[in-house]
């Protein structure tokens, strides 16, 4: 077994941050996305992964590397344009050869891990296994239509969705796979579909099994969904404390400082993670905000939110629900005559009080 893990694709809806850097690398709870599909494939046991990259590649090799340090495999393939799913997984098929494989979507994000899933897709042997999830808006995803355990149609983001079923990110085929992405015809985006490849396999007899998973699942496309899973990943947090925290700062509830990390004259309400060398200075950090290394943080307060690396927030009341890139600066104007005085970046959505 093998697992293509794709990881091309601009995410443009999480503009302007993914102007700068890959959205699979975009942290929550302080990891990248992309590092928990590598670490869900390498629970199910599998050592040989493909990563198919697009123009982000330099970025996720540096960040990924060889492998190694999860003992495993890693082969780049590289997706010249991003012409759809069942187009990276045609580009892969001299890394897959005959082998079975997991594709697994690298914005995916599933809690329970792939394990089981995988265990069960061997054991049942179909030639493809489809996860599902009930979700309230059908209509952004590939929406599966069953009857009984049996797979009638998959239809990429209807306008009109027969049911509530969107296809998970997370797909397992034998090589059979091929021959369906080698004969469909690119879609009116002009992507070749997955939905598309295994609807071809439906059509030809071929066995595709659904399977309905229960439990969380996060497709982190969009700002909500990225802060939604910071949220239920940082309610798993451990209580470690590595920086300093001096004895006028308060920790409560689960709160990581990591090394090099400093607490000054602050509160700190868990679920919180403040990353290595970060400084946070007279200030409060309320439950569910990530905060990444090298930040700072003075005289300010900051709740559910995630602040990337390198970035520095000084004297602002409140920042709640944000998503705050690298090297950025959010400080109190002191200049004359008081006013906003701001870059922002092409896509940018500035709320201000
Ligand atoms: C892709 C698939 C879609 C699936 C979704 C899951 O959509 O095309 O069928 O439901 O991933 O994350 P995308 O997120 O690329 O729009």
């Amino acid at each position: 077994m093998k697992a293509l893990i794709l990881s091309g694709g601009r995410g443009t809806r999480l503009r302007p941050i993914t102007h700068t850097s890959a959205k699979q690398l975009l942290p929550v709870a302080n990891k990248p996305i992309l590092f928990y599909g590598i670490e869900a494939v390498k629970e199910a046991g599998i050592k040989e992964v493909g990563i198919v990259v697009g123009e982000t590649k330099p970025e996720i090799k540096k960040a990924v590397g060889t492998g190694k340090k999860w003992g495993i495999n890693i082969t780049y393939i590289e997706q010249e344009k991003p012409l759809g799913l069942a187009h990276a997984v045609k580009i892969s098929q001299d890394f897959i050869r005959d082998d079975n494989f997991v594709m697994y979507l690298g914005d995916n994000l599933i809690k329970d891990g792939i394990t089981s899933l995988v265990k069960e897709f061997e054991k049942t042997k179909p030639n493809a296994q489809i996860l599902l999830a009930r979700v309230p808006h059908p209509e952004q995803f590939g929406v599966v239509e069953l009857k009984g355990k049996k797979v009638l149609r998959l239809v990429e983001k209807p306008k009109r969705p027969k049911s509530d079923l969107a296809l998970v990110g997370v797909y397992m085929f034998d090589k059979n796979i091929f021959k369906a992405v080698n004969n469909i015809k690119p879609s009116w985006r002009n992507e070749l579909e997955i939905t598309d490849a295994i609807q071809y396999l439906i059509a030809h007899n071929f066995t595709v099994r659904p399977h309905i998973i229960t439990g969380w699942w996060k497709d982190t496309g969009k700002l909500e969904d990225i802060l939604e899973a910071n949220r239920i990943l940082l309610d798993d947090l451990k209580t470690h404390v590595k920086g300093k925290v001096d004895k006028e700062s308060e920790l409560f509830g689960k709160v990581r400082i990591d090394k090099g990390a400093e607490i000054r004259k602050s509160v700190i309400r868990g679920p919180v993670i403040i990353g290595e060398n970060s400084r946070i200075v007279n200030s409060y950090i309320g439950p569910f905000t990530s905060v990444y290394f090298k930040v700072t943080i003075e005289n300010s307060e900051i709740e559910h939110s995630i602040i990337l690396e390198n970035s520095k927030i000084s004297d602002i009341r409140r920042i709640e629900d944000s998503l705050v890139g690298q090297n950025v600066e959010i400080l109190k104007s002191k200049a004359k005559p008081s006013a906003y005085r701001i870059m922002v970046g092409d896509s940018s959505r500035v709320e201000v009080t």
